[in-house]
């Protein structure tokens, strides 16, 4: 039987309405969620993303300021922006579009901004949280892959999970979001030794390399749940993610199509994680 596919898109579309009713209801208190977007320097993709962010912030009713600074902004003008919408009130969730100009620390410029307000998840307070199991804010694309996960109705615990990639913003949180869900967890890299023998004994399998083909067919457990992180194109110039997708759908159970699978649950992400930071610094009395 082939593939169930997951719609990230209509999942993403729900999570949307969701934070719209939330916003709503902060706002029938008198507090409106608020994001700050940082955009430095001319990179196109990066102000596509924003611009993406700045308009779902506007459809779910979350206040919304991009601030764009032009290339050559000094780190020290970048802390002081942060430190600002750091004790603006009406801010409720700081991001700093990724990737930053050479000469900008991205480590220092995401240290700056309280913890409270890191709706990115990337701080280390944030990852520190994430380790520890307390509640916190969490990376946008690995929280969204759990919503995809978990719209199969698949119980994790016990289940084995294999994640492709460990970068800080994806592979690593999304092995421990796994193992917080009480699942078996296999991180595999660019000096593993032998990866399709690792994916082929994967109930959940999530690629985050950013290389297509990476995932193939006959590396899947037949009925195994995939996730596809992954943003390549194609010698055609069409959009693909890390898994053969036309021939894993053959074999998985569930799996995620690119685009419209993983991609639209990162923004969705950022908004509830802005309506988190919003309702935690305006608590019901
Ligand atoms: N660049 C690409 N993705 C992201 C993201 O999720 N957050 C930030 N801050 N920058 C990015």
């Amino acid at each position: 039987m082939p593939a169930k596919i997951i719609d990230g898109a209509a999942i993403a579309s729900g999570l949307r309405a969701e934070a719209a009713r939330r916003a709503a209801a902060l706002a029938a208190r008198g507090v409106q969620p608020g994001l700050a977007v940082i955009l430095v320097g001319d990179d196109p993709a990066s102000a596509v993303y924003v611009r993406n962010k700045v308009r779902a912030c506007q459809e779910a009713g979350i206040h919304s300021v991009l601030e764009r600074h032009d290339a050559a902004l000094t780190q020290e003008a970048l802390l002081a922006r942060i430190d600002a919408f750091n004790a603006d009130a009406a801010i409720h969730g700081i991001l700093v579009q990724m990737p930053l100009p050479k000469h900008l620390d991205p480590q220092r410029v995401i240290q700056a901004i309280a913890s409270a307000k890191d709706v990115d998840g990337f701080s280390i307070a944030s990852a520190g949280e994430l380790m520890t199991g307390l509640p916190g804010l969490r990376p946008a694309t690995p929280a969204g892959c759990m919503k995809l996960i978990e719209s199969t109705g698949a119980d994790l615990r016990g289940k084995h999970a294999v994640v492709l990639g460990r970068s800080n913003t994806v592979g690593k949180p999304m092995a421990l979001l796994l193992l917080q869900a009480h699942a078996t967890v296999t991180i595999c890299h660019s000096a593993t030794k032998d990866l399709a023998a690792h994916v082929r004994r994967a109930d959940i399998v999530v690629a985050a390399v950013g290389r297509r083909n990476m995932v193939t067919a006959d590396m899947l457990q037949p009925g195994a749940i995939v996730i596809d992180v992954g943003i390549n194109r194609k010698d055609d110039g069409k959009l693909c993610g890390d898994v053969d997708f036309d021939a894993a759908k053959a074999v998985a159970g569930w799996i995620t199509p690119v685009p419209g699978g993983v991609g639209p649950m990162t923004i969705a992400m950022l908004l509830m994680n802005t309506l988190q930071a919003a309702e935690a610094a305006a608590p019901i009395p």
